[in-house]
């Protein structure tokens, strides 16, 4: 199976592993995220597996679901709320969508030269949304008095509901 294998999932990067999630910052878990997601796009550049790129699409697609999902629950709202924001997270929020509409074309579907383009615009998109995170909402919620250990405890709990209900 070594010729299939992907990496580790985020579930094993989390609390209980990483020291640096210990106790779980919001923040820190959702650009550990952004990480793992990042290094399964660079996995599907170098891989010319047929199998391999669907399972990958599979765990790109998994990732980035659960991941928006928490974000949109948990994080998203209470952001919003702190900042009184009426534009960074509708921005996000919308950008979500056009992530959904991607990922939804590429489930199930066949591994050919519109598959390889699709990734690519996925990956260049999700990319695009995660520097707008990083540089404007994370910073911006930072700065706010959000508990952010409160907040990432919350998340911690809904990811893993989030990943027992997709095995
Ligand atoms: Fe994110
Ligand atoms: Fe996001």
């Amino acid at each position: 199976m070594g010729r299939t294998r992907v990496s580790p999932t985020t579930s094993a990067r989390n609390a209980a592993t990483d020291p640096d999630l210990n106790p779980p910052h919001a923040i820190k878990l959702l650009k550990a995220d952004h990480i793992v997601i990042r290094s399964l796009f660079s996995e599907y550049g170098r891989t010319t597996s047929v199998g391999k790129k669907k399972l990958l699409v599979a765990r790109i697609c998994a990732e980035l679901a659960v991941h928006t999902q928490i974000e949109e629950e948990i994080f998203f709202p209470a952001v919003k709320q702190a900042l009184k924001d009426k534009v960074l997270i509708p921005e996000a929020t919308v950008e979500h969508d056009t992530l959904k509409f991607l990922m939804s074309q590429l489930l199930g579907a066949t591994v050919d030269e519109n598959f390889n383009a699709r990734i690519r615009v996925l990956s260049a998109y999700v990319a695009h949304h995660v520097i707008e995170e990083h540089n404007l909402l994370f910073r911006r919620a930072a700065s706010t008095k959000l508990n952010m250990l409160q907040l990432g405890a919350k998340m911690v709990v809904r990811k893993a509901e989030l990943l027992a209900i997709r095995r």
